[in-house]
């Protein structure tokens, strides 16, 4: 028998499988073409709420049409805006969060998500999660601007009080080029 050893992606929809239950809220900070949005939205079914952020009206629309198709928009708030300003549109408590960074495939490369409003999203969704609830972040760090915001995004959860989170680093070291990597934010019970 052999164990599979996850890419960043698997790695990340594990994470959010093995909290997420029907019913609970979750937060996909960058929607982009709706795959990790339509990923949550079945975990938490119809009884439970997912929020979907993305700036780009390109995003917006997969998005729209990927729920769509697979009819799961009526537990999904899509809305587009900076994760940054999360906060003026979710109040309650949220089960699990995901971060899927760089730039939306197949659009515009120059359009990416930065360290500083990255950074402000993140602390912003911690304050917002529950108890035994994660933030998982899959991280580019190829393109332009990239390596700013990984060192940025790792800084900031490093310095995190471990009496109050777990947090993990979770990436491959024998890829060529800079491999994507999974940062995970369990908030301790
Ligand atoms: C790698 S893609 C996300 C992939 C997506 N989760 C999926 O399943 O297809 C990154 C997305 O982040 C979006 N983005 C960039 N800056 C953002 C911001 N400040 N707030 C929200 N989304 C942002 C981009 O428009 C892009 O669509």
């Amino acid at each position: 028998m052999s164990v599979n050893l996850f890419n960043a992606v698997e790695f990340s929809h594990l994470l959010l499988k093995k909290t997420l239950k029907p019913g609970d809220k979750a937060l996909d900070a960058t929607a982009g073409n709706g795959y990790d949005t339509k990923f949550l939205a079945e975990l938490v079914g119809a009884e439970g709420k997912v929020f979907s952020f993305d700036i780009q009206k390109e995003a917006v629309n997969n998005t729209q049409k990927l729920l769509q198709t697979a009819d799961l928009e009526k537990n999904v708030k899509i809305i587009k805006a900076s994760h940054a300003e999360l906060d003026s549109y979710l109040e309650d408590k949220i089960n699990a969060a995901i971060f899927n960074l760089g730039y939306l495939p197949g659009g515009d490369k120059k359009i990416i998500t930065r360290a500083k409003s990255t950074v402000k999203a993140l602390k912003k969704t911690i304050k917002l999660i529950e108890n035994d609830g994660i933030v998982v972040l899959v991280i580019y760090s190829g393109h332009p601007g990239g390596d700013d915001e990984r060192d940025a995004v790792l800084k900031f959860v490093a310095d995190l009080d471990y009496k109050k989170y777990n947090v993990l680093n979770y990436k491959f070291l024998n890829q060529p080029g800079p491999p994507p990597q999974v940062v995970a934010v369990k908030k301790r019970i």
